[in-house]
């Protein structure tokens, strides 16, 4: 993942970027990390969006809890979006998206129809970086294709991908910025990997996950990490995992940081459990 260094210049850059492609734009495809859709949204720019068909794609759901992916879509409907939750890195993306976006952009190709006009639909993904924004326009072009810049200040030539005869995509996606502000939610992005790791405290972000999923997931977390049980301190969560691994102390201690990216790394590739960190019901 590109570096984040949102500072105001950044910023005002990318919102150009966006407000500059947005303008040949009749379906803004918006992705979210179905395990947090409401930490993975920056819902500042739906004023920027105001007036143009939406589709909100719920990526990563083959990590996500079902159920809550459901709740979520339902939650996104409601706010008049077409919604669906895809995996990008699965074989049924690029159906589900097309057959939303065609949905989304029907009333305004109705109207131009009765114009006489075969409307050519325009569509641009969007979103904070690495809900899988580049992963869903390759699976959706069909060819495996070099890196999509998407870092700010990287300007190329806008192309377009014929998903259909009268359906094409940016090949080039449109950045959002993650909203920060908000620690529980910031922390949601850190447990995914979406804030780079360099700079979290990586002990202290995997004893917070651990912790959180000895709440919320016991058993799967027991199973996987046989030496935690509801009384192991949280102190001593990550030796826990060390030694559930079978990894030999030296000296009585153990190598905290290896701990550490275990848990992380078995997380983020969902093989402690299908997990979704938000319910709509929160977003107060
Ligand atoms: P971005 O453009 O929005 O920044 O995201 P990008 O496509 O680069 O995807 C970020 C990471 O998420 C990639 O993993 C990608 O493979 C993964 N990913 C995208 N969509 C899905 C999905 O639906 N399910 C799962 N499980 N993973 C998904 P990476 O580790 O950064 O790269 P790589 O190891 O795949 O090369």
């Amino acid at each position: 993942m590109p570096a984040i260094n949102w500072y105001p210049g950044h910023m005002a850059k990318t919102r150009r970027m966006l407000v500059e492609n947005l303008k040949m734009i009749d379906v803004v495809v918006e992705l979210v990390d179905a395990r947090a859709p409401l930490a993975s949204r920056n819902p500042d720019f739906d004023d920027l969006f105001a007036g143009r068909a939406r589709v909100v794609l719920l990526n990563k759901s083959d990590l996500a809890d079902p159920q809550a992916t459901k709740r979520w879509i339902a939650y996104f409907n409601r706010l008049g979006f077409q919604a669906a939750g895809v995996s990008a890195t699965g074989g049924a993306a690029k159906k589900t998206a097309t057959a939303l976006i065609e949905r989304a952009a029907r009333p305004k190709v109705e109207a131009m129809k009765q114009k006489g006009v075969n409307k050519v639909v325009r569509c641009m993904m969007v979103g904070i970086p690495n809900v899988g924004k580049s992963t869903l326009i390759n699976r959706i072009a069909g060819v495996s294709r070099a890196e999509v810049g998407d870092r700010p200040g990287v300007t190329r030539g806008k192309q377009w991908v014929k998903i259909t005869p009268y359906l094409e995509l940016m090949d080039t996606p449109g950045m959002l910025w993650p909203k920060l502000e908000d620690q529980r939610l910031a922390e949601h992005l850190a447990f995914l990997g979406s804030i780079k790791d360099e700079i979290m405290d990586a002990e202290a972000l995997a004893t917070d996950l651990l912790d959180y999923l000895r709440q919320v997931k016991p058993q799967a977390l027991t199973e996987r990490y046989k030496k935690i049980t509801a009384d192991t301190p949280k102190a001593e969560l990550l030796e826990a995992v060390y030694k559930s691994r079978g990894f030999l102390l030296k000296g009585g201690a153990f190598d905290t940081e290896r701990a550490a990216r275990i848990v992380l790394d078995e997380f983020r590739a969902g093989k402690i459990a299908r997990i979704t960190l938000e319910r709509p019901e929160e977003d107060a």
